[in-house]
């Protein structure tokens, strides 16, 4: 009985992490405390903890007499929807959740065990980084979890929460891994904090600022989503979890939700503006074409000219890629380029298909984005797309010029199935641009050279921004009718529900970077 007892006494001392001031304190500042979280983000009553008692082993810095229940961190599994997930939450009640030796080997045990049964990995931050009294020790444990956030890649989505802070090579834990949560105000990353910046080179910037979820989420482009609080964070990790499949094996759960796969798109059909330079919302097509028009958006406020993010048609999970006429008329840039390639890399990783809306007038022309490597960047989307062998089904409802018509998925990029409505316009430029070059003597010789110029460019609208020179040669499986285009996809997704495709073994590609 007494053994039993002291179980509970030590288990109970445990539970309390840091304490109920620093607790307090956690709560004040708009925080919840580790366990609070993992308790809101599984299935009630799942959570089953793992090395609760392990205790680090420092005696640096009078370390032997420090206390740090759980060792600043809660590791284990549940559920998320009835279906298992590995979970690890930093405890910043305990020596500020930093990371030491023990605290990083819980944390391994987690990846470890998510890797051999094929299940996501959900990592909470909340840390002031490496425990300084541990030195290399605590190194060591950082390096680890890289390597395995590395070897992870590409067998379990592995998802980050950025709870509190985040800083030094901390940051690149999460920077390996799939998607990054951050929530308004209360979380930052940064590789050097504001006293460091200040000191080394004079700049003066606030933590929100440098790496606040504002900025991670519109202007670096290294967080993917953004919740007002910890409890909409919550909600929205569950909901990205619902979507994917739980490893490399297996599929994306099929949900139905009634939708009929033949539903008609009505709307569709008068979407596409009559003045070709008027811009319309992509989201709108999108919202059309998914199951109860249920899309849920992947970095909704980076580089908002191409749109990526989940749905389901006749439920199947399908990653959706669009670019977005609303902004910048849907040009690709750099930042487009980085978002989308990376995004298809991940749904090709886990065999989710993949969806492209293409309306894209072309790269974006000038010399910043030369200078800041646009031709790289590009490649990356060329790359991605051409070795991703998941279904890959396109769309082509306007614009789909030069380039940037082979880089969103084209046929000759390996899409499995494209379909053009009639306003598609696939051509090596358009029209204005065309008519310039291809007709400039005759404009020039003209005796009205407006009207010339005017005549020249509709002959060539006529003939070239159409999709049927495409369709001629194969490059478009079918002209169709927009508001068919839910049935068309559904179709495409079971005819490809069997592919294999294979390419020639190696040991990896060079991913231009
Ligand atoms: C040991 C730490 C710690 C750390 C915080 N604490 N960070 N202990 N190692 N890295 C302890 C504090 O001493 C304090 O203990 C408790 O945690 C809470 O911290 P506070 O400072 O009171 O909290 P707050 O005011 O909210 O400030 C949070 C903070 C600050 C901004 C994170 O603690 C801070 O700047 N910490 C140091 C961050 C840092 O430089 N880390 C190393 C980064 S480099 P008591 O007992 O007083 O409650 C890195 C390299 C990784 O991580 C390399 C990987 C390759």
């Amino acid at each position: 009985m007494d053994k039993l007892q002291q179980l509970h006494d030590n288990r109970q001392k445990i539970m309390e992490g840091g304490g109920s001031s620093r607790i307090a304190k956690q709560h004040e500042s708009g925080k919840m405390t580790a366990r609070e979280r993992i308790n809101l983000l599984l299935d009630a009553g799942t959570f089953v903890e793992l090395d609760a008692f392990v205790k680090h082993r420092c005696t640096n810095f009078d370390m032997a007499d420090l206390e740090a229940p759980g060792e600043g961190v809660v590791t284990g599994h549940g559920k998320i929807g009835g279906r298992q997930v590995f979970v690890f939450s930093q405890d910043f009640t305990v020596i500020g959740g930093s990371l030491g030796e023990m605290h990083a080997k819980k944390i391994c045990k987690v990846l470890d065990l998510a890797v051999k049964v094929g299940a996501p990995v959900i990592g909470i931050n909340d840390s002031g980084g490496a425990r300084i009294q541990e030195a290399v020790d605590a190194l060591a444990g950082y390096g680890d979890i890289f390597y395995r956030n590395t070897l992870a890649s590409g067998v379990v989505p592995q998802i980050s929460v950025i709870m509190g802070p985040c800083a030094g090579g901390a940051v690149y834990s999460p920077g390996l891994t799939d998607f990054i949560f951050m929530v308004d105000k209360t979380s930052n990353m940064f590789i050097t904090g504001p006293q460091v910046i200040k000191a080394v080179t004079g700049e003066e910037v606030t933590s929100e600022a440098l790496g606040g979820a504002s900025t991670h989420n519109t202007v670096s482009g290294v967080a993917h989503f953004m919740g007002a609080n910890e409890n909409e964070t919550i909600d929205m990790i569950r909901k990205l979890v619902s979507f994917l499949p739980s490893n490399n094996l297996d599929n994306a759960p099929r949900v139905s939700v009634g939708d009929s796969r033949d539903r008609f798109c009505e709307a569709l059909n008068t979407i596409i503006p009559d003045n070709p330079n008027k811009a319309y919302d992509m989201k709108d097509v999108i919202r059309e074409v998914v199951d109860n028009n249920d899309f849920f958006e992947v970095q909704p406020l980076y580089a908002t000219n191409f749109i990526t993010g989940f749905g389901r048609i006749d439920g199947h999970t399908v990653g959706i890629l669009a670019n977005q006429p609303k902004s910048m008329a849907g040009c690709l840039d750099i930042n487009a380029s980085d978002k989308s390639s990376r995004f298809i890399s991940f749904c090709d990783s886990f065999n989710i298909p993949m969806v492209t809306f293409v309306d894209v007038p072309g790269f974006l022309p000038g010399s910043q984005q030369e200078y800041g490597g646009i031709i790289r960047h590009g490649a990356k989307m060329l790359y991605a797309y051409s070795e991703a062998t998941a279904p890959k089904i396109t769309v082509i409802t306007r614009k789909a010029y030069g380039g940037a018509y082979l880089a969103m998925c084209s046929k000759h990029l390996g899409a499995d199935s494209v379909f053009a409505w009639p306003s598609a316009e696939i051509a090596v430029m358009g029209p204005d641009g065309a008519a310039n070059i291809i007709f400039r003597k005759e404009i020039a010789e003209a005796s009205d050279p407006q009207a010339a110029r005017a005549q020249k460019i509709a002959e060539y609208t006529e003939q070239f921004a159409t999709p049927y020179q495409a369709a001629a040669r194969g490059y478009v499986d079918d002209v169709i009718e927009p508001s068919h285009t839910r049935r068309f996809i559904a179709n495409s997704i079971e005819m490809l529900g069997t592919k294999r495709e294979t390419h020639p073994p190696k040991k990896h590609g060079n991913f231009p970077v």
